[in-house]
């Protein structure tokens, strides 16, 4: 912006922020979070007098996002997989690794889901978002695994061949220590009951796209289907304690 031109009209500011942080959906406005602008560096959310003064004739969007995919009335989690999960290669390959390792039905759902909250959430604490979204439908053991991968992919277990990842030290420096907090819990984690499972999620966790390797949702099917227990309500308005974080996942831009 030319920082010598005259300050802005408060109704030019407030076209100015509509453009930044809404759109226009035919009758409707869909805004941002302040999240989705953090992520742009900038602290700031939408001023709802302002656009709404700017739009008089329009409402704001309370419900489903019509550039988005369409969700059924009672999502399941299969349709979260195809509609709001960016990518599932990444899954879809730890989970075929762990099936094929023979590896127990909850080892190999606690692959398929691990990093649920990097597909569809956010990057940071990935671990910690994706087993709270999936707790009061799996077994703790398969949640407590997704939650502690976060910890222990920074941590060695030659037992069972598992190495700190290369991919890790390109990606964040030779010099990269994990934080206080990921190392408290993974020094709680080292003797706890389920320690393997998360640790099991390490080694199945594929890095390297194998544009060969056949994967295929369907393959998961029946194991889902054992071993998540499908509200019948649909994923996101059964009342449980996650429901809101898979309700937010299907209508990000309510205005409330
Ligand atoms: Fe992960
Ligand atoms: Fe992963």
């Amino acid at each position: 912006m030319n920082e010598h031109a005259k300050p802005l009209t408060l109704s030019e500011r407030a076209d100015e922020l509509e453009e930044h942080m809404m759109h226009e959906l035919g009758e409707r406005i869909a805004t941002k979070s302040t999240l989705f602008n953090i992520a742009d560096g900038k602290v700031e959310m939408p001023n709802g007098p302002a656009l709404k003064a700017a739009n008089p004739d329009k409402y704001f969007l309370m419900g489903a996002d019509p550039r988005l995919p369409k969700m059924p009335a009672k999502p399941t989690l299969i349709d979260y997989f195809h509609n709001r999960f960016a990518s599932l290669n990444h899954l879809l390959q730890s989970a075929t690794h762990a099936l094929k390792g023979g590896h127990s039905e909850k080892v190999v759902l606690a692959c398929l889901l691990h990093d649920i909250g990097v597909a569809s959430f956010i990057r940071a604490d990935h671990g910690y978002w994706g087993a709270q979204m999936i707790e009061p439908y799996v077994d703790e053991e398969v949640s407590w695994a997704v939650r502690t991968h976060q910890a222990l992919r920074f941590f060695p277990d030659p037992s069972v061949g598992y190495e700190y990842p290369e991919m890790y030290i390109k990606y964040f420096g030779a010099d990269y220590k994990p934080e206080p907090y990921i190392v408290r819990e993974y020094e709680l984690a080292r003797n706890h009951k389920y320690y393997m499972t998360s640790r099991l999620i390490c080694v199945n966790d594929i890095y390297s796209f194998d544009p060969n390797a056949k994967v295929d949702l369907n393959d998961f099917v029946d194991i889902i289907g054992r071993n998540f227990r499908q509200p019948e309500e649909g994923l996101g308005f059964d009342d449980s304690p996650s429901a809101h974080m898979w309700r937010t996942l299907m209508w990000p831009t309510r205005f409330l």
